[in-house]
């Protein structure tokens, strides 16, 4: 009979708050994420406005997409945005360099996007290319959308269809500058940030909020250099890059989509929970220069990166999703949710048909994932107080390796009614956890779950609802405490009012 686990839920800090932006997307030019995905042919007999694809639409409406980010990724660097306004068939065509050598017609452009965040509800995240672009071309951008006064800029955006600004203002500048983005030192990109963020400008009504393109995973010197050259009122936020591949490589196989074993599993956990350490790490560095916690880490590009389903493009990045994935992204979720005085967005790579994506396609056919279910069950956290949790996690021991069973993090709404999200990583063993809850008192408890047979297991087009979200019946109320039996490789989330 394994211990039970002793969970504290504490008061926490009334003015901590879960910010709804760790749960962004992310919708990059790659493969068949934007054509082929959300934006569809005229022909398709799928529900569309315009050529958006609405069935799309409103599933990421039910699970409040707080941001989006586009046009990249690596794609941005290359993407010059007034190829992708004006009429579409005087659009020029542009080859995407990056993902596949792909052919792309440039129909979907800046107006689009804008048009699909509206549908959306969501707010925008652009980047804006650094690598390959120039200041004025950015510069130009930020007028077009945000001007509202008679320049020529404005004139264009009015004559294609938009009187009002947009108010876009989240801007990356540049993506990836240590690699994709220019292959830049941290020193160089620094200086090149600094000339970039003079020249975006704040219009009226619309305050940016820039954002410096940081470092690939546990690279200590690029979060360094950032924070100690660019002045602190001169960046809203700074990224973070920080990918789950289950081999750990980047070179040969990265790991199976599915079909793998347990082994594969663990090793994909242990590698995911990695993110814990790496967010400690920059946001200790950010610490030293930033003591009140002004600037934001953005860890706009997180997920599992695996080889791509057997027979599709190789450049277009397409991968299967299981329940591994979901366990995973519950995991990682909760990271970013226990540093939220200093993570203020994710974004998960990425939303439709790429990587560890939220929505697959087939032509007419559609499937949520299980990482999908996992934003469902977690949009609870959105914008709600923090509360730390005290606990330690049994193991799960494999080969002599080990790993904490266990993770979570507890959130208040607006209506007070708490939140716990409890991810159980032992594929085998149940857990029992009986949890104390200072200062909270509650009548009734409700959950709900995702788990299936298999961590391997994944939704087909033929069955598209072999994995789903199901209600959760192991929690209840024991005298003023909690007593929960979390199944084996399980994703819950309670709620206690
Ligand atoms: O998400 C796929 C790619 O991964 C992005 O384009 C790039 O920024 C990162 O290397």
């Amino acid at each position: 009979q394994a211990q039970t686990v002793q969970m504290t839920v504490q008061p926490g800090d009334p003015k901590l708050i879960v910010s709804k932006h760790i749960q962004g997307q992310f919708a990059e030019h790659l493969g068949r994420c934007i054509y082929d995905g959300f934006w569809v042919e005229p022909g398709m007999n799928v529900p569309k406005q315009g050529r958006i694809r609405m069935d799309i639409v409103d599933a990421l409406k039910k699970i409040h997409v707080p941001n989006l980010r586009w046009p990249g990724g690596c794609f941005a660097d290359t993407y010059h945005w007034h190829d992708g306004v004006g009429p579409t068939a005087q659009r020029p065509k542009m080859l995407n360099l990056w993902w596949g050598n792909t052919l792309e017609d440039n129909s979907f452009g800046t107006h689009e996007f804008l048009e699909l965040c509206g549908l959306l509800g969501t707010e925008p995240y652009l980047a804006a290319n650094v690598g390959s672009g120039t200041v004025q071309e950015m510069s130009n951008w930020m007028e077009y959308l945000n001007s509202n006064e008679d320049t020529p800029m404005v004139q264009e955006r009015k004559k294609n269809g938009h009187a009002e600004p947009y108010q876009v203002s989240w801007w990356g500048i540049g993506n990836e500058s240590w690699g994709c983005g220019g292959n830049m030192t941290a020193q160089y990109y620094t200086d090149v940030y600094k000339r970039y963020a003079t020249f975006a400008h704040d219009y009226p009504g619309t305050r940016l909020k820039k954002i410096v393109s940081g470092a690939n995973g546990d690279d200590a010197n690029w979060t360094e250099t950032c924070m100690k050259n660019i002045p602190l009122n001169q960046m809203w936020g700074l990224t973070l890059h920080q990918y789950t591949l289950p081999t750990g490589s980047w070179t040969g196989s990265k790991g199976k989509a599915t079909g793998f074993g347990e082994q594969e599993y663990f090793n994909t956990m242990r590698n995911g929970l990695r993110m814990d350490a790496i967010v400690a790490k920059h946001a200790a560095i950010m610490d030293k220069y930033d003591k009140n916690k002004r600037v934001a880490l953005l860890v706009d590009e997180w997920g599992i990166w695996t080889d791509v389903e057997p027979g599709t493009n190789p450049g277009h990045l397409y991968q299967q999703n299981t329940l591994r994935d979901a366990l995973l992204a519950g995991t990682t979720l909760n990271i970013f949710n226990n540093h939220c005085d200093r993570v203020k967005g994710a974004n998960l790579a990425q939303a439709v048909n790429v990587l560890q994506a939220l929505v697959l396609t087939d032509k007419e056919k559609m499937l949520l994932t299980p990482t999908y279910h996992v934003f469902d069950l977690y949009q609870v956290h959105q914008d709600a107080q923090y509360l730390p949790l005290q606990f330690t996690s049994p193991d799960y021991t494999l080969g002599g390796e080990k790993i904490p069973a266990l993770n979570a993090s507890a959130s208040k709404d607006k209506n007070g009614a708490v939140h716990i999200s409890l991810v159980n990583l032992d594929p085998k063993n149940a857990l029992t956890l009986e949890t104390a809850l200072p200062g909270v008192s509650f009548k009734t408890v409700t959950g709900r779950m995702l788990t299936s047979a298999s961590v391997s297991d994944y939704n087909t087009f033929d069955k598209p609802n072999n994995i789903k979200l199901a209600d959760f019946k192991g929690a209840k109320k024991k005298g003023d405490k909690l007593a929960v039996t979390l199944p084996p490789k399980s994703v819950v989330v309670v709620e206690l009012k």
